[in-house]
């Protein structure tokens, strides 16, 4: 899947402001660097490098660009949507020793596909981020933990480094600045779990991808127990254009307490699945309207809104929605990722649910019972109940076992399909209990005929 063009944007409203952070790159269409956005002398046109070149010689205060950082609103984009200028303030940066940047591609959270097309298109804004993000934070070493199968983006993003540092604009006392600061690619090797910032570091390690209890978090002992900040993808891209355009341009691109843009990737059931950045506050409505609305003509009938491990919303509920941190938190889910997975009424939530939990039973990393056995027992149950061989119980039972789940693991995968289970069941038991009626019935009956033989006994 690749990302669309600015002139792709139009919402029946009007134009829409697309790609202008992360993907501006894409908007160099009939221009000379059309053939390749992903170029040095194309991201230079676009006045790319101008803060990283500012920085070196003018050593901005690093204070100053976490001020300008939070001033933008700027919030993680990996999921979780922490501020950023806060994260980045945690650093201990005049604290003796080493401190690591660690950017984070794995990209694993089923439905999102937006980081690898930042690599592909326009892999040296990543760079540069990740060189401010060193200055300001105070180390010398970058790391981007990409994911392994992402072959075209890895060898994009390797490239940018090779021309990065034949610029001089990476390496040792660069510029004769005094600044030190390397960009390094690191490829996983697949695993969801190493997604999550500690089983990424433990993996970067050179050890097993699990996770690691928190605290200590890692913005004081991470990445060899030194200090480190972990940040996704479409994070550090960001970077550079709001100091370069300033906090207030980006911050009014979107609304209040949502600051910027985001990339919605959408997938599902959508006539033209793509990737489109759009102002955080867009309406749900015109996000579908330029995925070319449902498949078929069909109605929509649910919608996962920030991927795989969010709360699910019927689409009643996602066509009255905005899509920024805030609406979606008040409608009980999350922004999440901004994975869009549009489900039509064809489908059946049962099926939907079992797949999904096939998914998390087998990436689970067995560190914790509650999430190893948890994650094997509910998807079991699901996989029963849509054989037609599950009672009301074992729908009861899935709930109570998701609700026991919910809370008790070393990491939030434990709520990454304990979440959707016990929505999808609030939101469509219907669905569950439909195909569970029958086997209930005969239950029902022979309980029935038992008591009554007691009676008569
Ligand atoms: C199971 C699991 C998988 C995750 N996968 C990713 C991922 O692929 N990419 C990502 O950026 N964050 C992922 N995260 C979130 C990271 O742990 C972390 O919060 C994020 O990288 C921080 O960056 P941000 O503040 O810029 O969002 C995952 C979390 C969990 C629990
Ligand atoms: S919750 Fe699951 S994935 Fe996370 S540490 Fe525990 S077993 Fe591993």
């Amino acid at each position: 899947m690749s990302s669309i063009s600015s002139d792709q944007a139009q919402g029946s409203g009007g134009p829409i402001p697309l790609n202008q952070v992360c993907y501006r790159s894409l908007n160099l269409k009939g221009t000379a660097f059309e053939k390749e956005p992903w170029s040095m002398a194309a991201y230079e046109s676009m006045g790319g490098y101008s803060t990283w070149r500012k920085i070196l010689s003018e050593k901005t205060e690093p204070h100053k660009i976490i001020d300008e950082l939070k001033a933008s609103g700027l919030r993680g984009r990996g999921g979780a949507g922490f501020p950023t200028g806060l994260k980045w303030s945690f650093i201990p940066r005049n604290a003796p020793g080493e401190k690591y940047v660690v950017c984070n591609s794995d990209e694993g959270e089923p439905g999102t596909c937006k980081d690898r097309d930042i690599l592909r298109f326009n892999p040296h804004q990543l760079v540069e981020g990740l060189l401010i993000a060193c200055y300001t934070m105070g180390a010398e070493r970058a790391y981007n933990y990409i994911r392994g199968e992402f072959a075209e983006p890895i060898a994009r993003f390797n490239h940018a480094i090779q021309e990065a540092r034949a610029a001089g604009l990476m390496g040792r006392n660069i510029q004769n600045s005094g600044i030190h600061a390397e960009v390094f690619t690191h490829v996983g090797a697949g695993a969801y779990i190493c997604g999550e910032e500690t089983a990424l570091l433990n993996s970067l390690e050179g050890k097993k991808g699990q996770p690691r209890f928190k605290p200590p978090f890692p913005a004081n002992h991470g990445l060899y127990g030194k200090p480190t900040n972990v940040n996704n993808t479409e994070t550090y891209a960001s970077v550079p254009v709001i100091l370069e355009k300033g906090a207030k341009w980006f911050a009014d691109l979107g609304i209040p307490n949502n600051g910027g843009t985001k990339i919605f990737c959408v997938t599902g059931d959508v006539e033209k699945p793509g990737n489109f950045e759009l102002p955080l506050g867009t309406p749900f409505t015109k996000i579908l309207e330029m995925a070319g609305g449902v498949r078929e003509g069909r109605k929509i009938k649910a919608v996962i809104p920030g991927g795989s491990s969010c709360k699910i919303l019927t689409g009643d509920e996602m066509l009255a929605l905005t899509m920024d941190y805030d609406s979606l938190g008040k409608a009980g889910s999350m922004l999440g990722s901004g994975a869009i997975i549009v489900i039509d009424e064809t489908r059946s939530m049962v099926e939907v649910l079992s797949r999904l939990l096939d998914f998390y039973e087998e990436e689970s990393c067995g560190q914790c019972s509650p999430c190893r056995e948890g994650s094997g027992w509910i998807a079991g149950i699901v996989r029963k109940i849509l054989k037609g061989e599950g009672t009301l119980e074992d729908i009861d039972n899935t709930v109570d076992l998701a609700r026991k789940v919910e809370g008790h693991t070393i990491c939030v995968f434990g709520e990454a399909f304990a979440w959707p289970t016990y929505s999808y069941i609030g939101k469509f038991r219907s669905e569950f209990e439909a195909l569970v009626k029958k086997p209930h019935q005969k239950a029902k009956k022979s309980e029935k005929s038992e008591k009554s033989e007691t009676i008569k006994a």
